[in-house]
């Protein structure tokens, strides 16, 4: 069959079909086009997937009609919107840019409180807020909000869908780019399908993955991973109410959605359209490795979660092309890599750059991190990371063991050797972290903590010593100036700007205690704002220096779409990296980023620089951070502790 020939023939019946006579013409015109532009992609993908269901023709007719309805409801501002970003896809790039992620409760009480924290976001150069999960899900225990009971209800403890939309109005007037979450693995086991299909509804039982007894879920547990082995043992759970065993990959109550039924892929996209008409600018794809389940695989990263997150795509640039989708594939970084694509997802977490900085911290050393993102750090022009230090989950080691040994390292002492590091288990480490998702079978667990907690602070401060408290002052500033400057969208996590520590508190809450992630899940109180401006305070320092690099991100364009290219220098302790316009620009300076690992004075050869020198002709440079002119760049460069460097060299 020839796909391009049955796609035009396909999409010339369906537009004959619909009736698009209660849309204005222009609208209508709209419609079209955007449907003709990117029914090939959309077909292919779902062709691909779902081809051998005898009705897929009339799924697709389904699906072009929930697209229609959609498109309709998109409200004049958000179509504005969508043209205005069609002509600048690259806005996710600009220096500008600076995310933050917060909890709506815990940063600010509700929806309608958080429209005055606007001046504060602003006060930080924020760009993009991720609001972490806010729908309707179960009491108790909602995974933080990750159990969706109702993609259409906001949580009432934090507003209405209309305070909801307000806020994205008032963000979008202060230049703040919205993210919410789209969890689209699973749902919780108390939303409307979840429960029908408990009551013995056929129809929604065929949404889930729903089994009588044991013997076929036992096949694929032999080769799946378990995510959540801590609170339940294995990847299905047994559902009294229908007598069937489900599908859990995360939590019991978080039932996995079955895409090989093509009703759940269009219910799924109606739900997604709904929440790019609320009007964010970006979704946030949650697990979105685990969306396909093939027998006999680890059911992580099929080919066909790709095709579908693809069709997905086509169905947002149909209706809603202002919004981007953005990757969280916490897995191996060869399977990161393969969801960034303009077709797929613009925007992925760097999960892999997070991980080996904190290995950095760890081991004072840079070889792991300058090989590994030599090697895993280029993506298409078209796609940006997001950069973080920390976020609201745990910290697991993903690199690549092959790029691990080629370097001498063996990849299970070595993460077992992180592990007892940041739980502090390790004589002599500063971490204060917590051991999360520890599995009795294999003795392995992930890592929670507060960026600050992780680096030190929290220790220093309990044994009043100053040399610690300086060191994770320095550890916490150095490890920000990476994500700021390295390339892509750097992304902090509320608290963090003011160095807040460890929150011990979830222990005495049981629908938490089970989950160690609560411990740096930590509510910003006024009083951290003022701590944070008292000149006393280790979290002055940490909020100052914050703000410094942050003016100066904003402030030089090499942050923005510049490339990056990241150096070997020749001291095991240095971690460095070029930013460069592409040939084409006019702007010719680069910029030269060094962070010392070491708690020890250090020397840089700068040798390495030379070939950027006589590029450029110069041989001055300045440091971005201080303001340091190098009217003569020495042939070796020292940095302090810790201490990192923003040279710009311009001719
Ligand atoms: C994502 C979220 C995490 C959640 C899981 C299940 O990984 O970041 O917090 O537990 O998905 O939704
Ligand atoms: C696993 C998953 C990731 C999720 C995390 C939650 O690492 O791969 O998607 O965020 O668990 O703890």
């Amino acid at each position: 069959m020839n796909i391009k020939i049955e796609s035009k023939k396909t999409v010339e019946r369906l537009l004959s079909d619909i009736d698009l006579s209660d849309m204005s013409k222009a609208d209508a015109k709209l419609f079209k086009l955007r449907v003709e532009a990117n029914f090939p992609q959309l077909f292919a993908q779902l062709h691909h997937v779902y081809s051998e269901h005898y009705d897929f023709y009339y799924f697709l007719q389904q699906l072009l009609k929930i697209m229609q309805v959609s498109f309709k409801k998109r409200k004049p501002a958000l179509k504005k919107k969508d043209k205005q970003r069609l002509l600048t896809p690259d806005w996710f790039k600009d220096e500008k840019m600076l995310g933050m992620a917060c909890y709506v409760d815990l940063f600010a009480g509700d929806l309608q409180q958080l429209h005055k924290k606007i001046p504060y976001l602003n006060s930080l150069g924020i760009t993009y807020l991720h609001l972490m999960p806010l729908y309707k899900s179960p009491e108790g225990d909602s995974d933080g909000g990750y159990a969706v009971s109702d993609y259409r209800e906001v949580d009432t403890k934090l507003g209405t869908m209309s305070d909801l939309e307000s806020l994205g109005e008032a963000l979008s007037k202060a230049g703040i780019n919205l993210v919410l979450d789209f969890v689209f693995n699973h749902t919780s086991d108390q939303h409307d399908w979840a429960m029908r299909a408990k009551q013995g509804d056929q129809e929604f039982q065929e949404y889930y993955w729903m089994f009588d007894n044991k013997e076929i879920p036992n096949q694929y547990e032999q080769s799946l991973r378990e995510i959540f082995p801590q609170v339940r043992r294995g990847n299905f759970t047994w559902d009294e109410q229908s007598q069937k065993w489900v599908w859990t990959t995360f939590n019991s109550f978080q039932w996995d959605l079955n895409y090989s039924n093509p009703a759940v892929f269009n219910a799924i996209t109606d739900e997604m359209l709904f929440l790019a008409n609320v009007g964010c600018d970006a979704l946030r794809l949650d697990a979105l490795a685990f969306i396909w389940k093939e027998m006999g695989t680890d059911c992580e990263n099929q080919p066909k979660a790709h095709a579908l997150i693809k069709a997905f795509n086509c169905c947002l640039k149909i209706v809603s092309p202002s919004v981007v989708f953005k990757s969280e594939a916490i897995v191996h970084p060869d399977e990161v890599a393969k969801y960034i694509h303009k077709d797929e997802c613009e925007l992925s977490y760097n999960p892999l750059l997070m991980a080996l900085i904190w290995n950095s911290v760890a081991t004072r050393k840079t070889k792991l991190l300058t090989k590994s993102m030599q090697k895993s750090f280029a993506i298409s022009p078209d796609c940006a990371w997001v950069n973080y230090a920390r976020c609201h989950d745990d910290i697991g080691w993903t690199f690549d063991d092959n790029v691990a040994a080629q370097i001498g390292i063996n990849s299970y002492d070595h993460r077992y050797f992180l592990n007892q590091f940041f739980t502090g288990r390790f004589e002599g480490s500063f971490a204060k972290g917590v051991a999360f998702a520890e599995n009795p079978a294999t003795g392995d667990c992930r890592v929670c903590g507060s960026l600050a907690s992780l680096s030190g602070l929290e220790q220093g401060i309990e044994l009043g010593d100053a040399l610690l408290i300086d060191n994770a002052v320095k550890r916490v500033l150095l490890i920000h100036s990476i994500i700021l400057a390295i390339g892509g969208v750097p992304l902090l996590y509320s608290g963090d700007e003011l160095g807040l520590l460890n929150d011990y508190s979830y222990e005495q809450d049981p629908s938490k205690a089970h989950d160690e992630r609560w411990v740096h899940r930590i509510a910003v109180k006024d009083s951290d704002v003022s701590l944070a401006r008292d000149e006393t305070t280790p979290f002055y320092k940490i909020a100052k220096g914050l703000e410094n690099m942050i003016k100066v991100r904003q402030q030089n364009a090499i942050f923005g779409a510049a490339r990056t290219d990241i150096f070997e220098v020749g001291n095991e302790h240095i971690f460095s990296f070029r930013r460069k316009q592409n040939e084409m620009s006019e702007d010719k300076s680069e910029l030269i980023a060094l962070c010392n690992f070491s708690e020890n004075t250090q020397l840089v050869d700068m040798a390495f620089m030379k070939p950027t020198c006589d590029s450029l002709l110069v041989n001055t440079a300045i440091d971005l951070l201080t303001q340091t002119e190098y009217t003569d760049i020495p042939d070796v460069l020292t940095l302090g502790p810790l201490e990192v460097r923003w040279l710009l060299l311009t001719n």
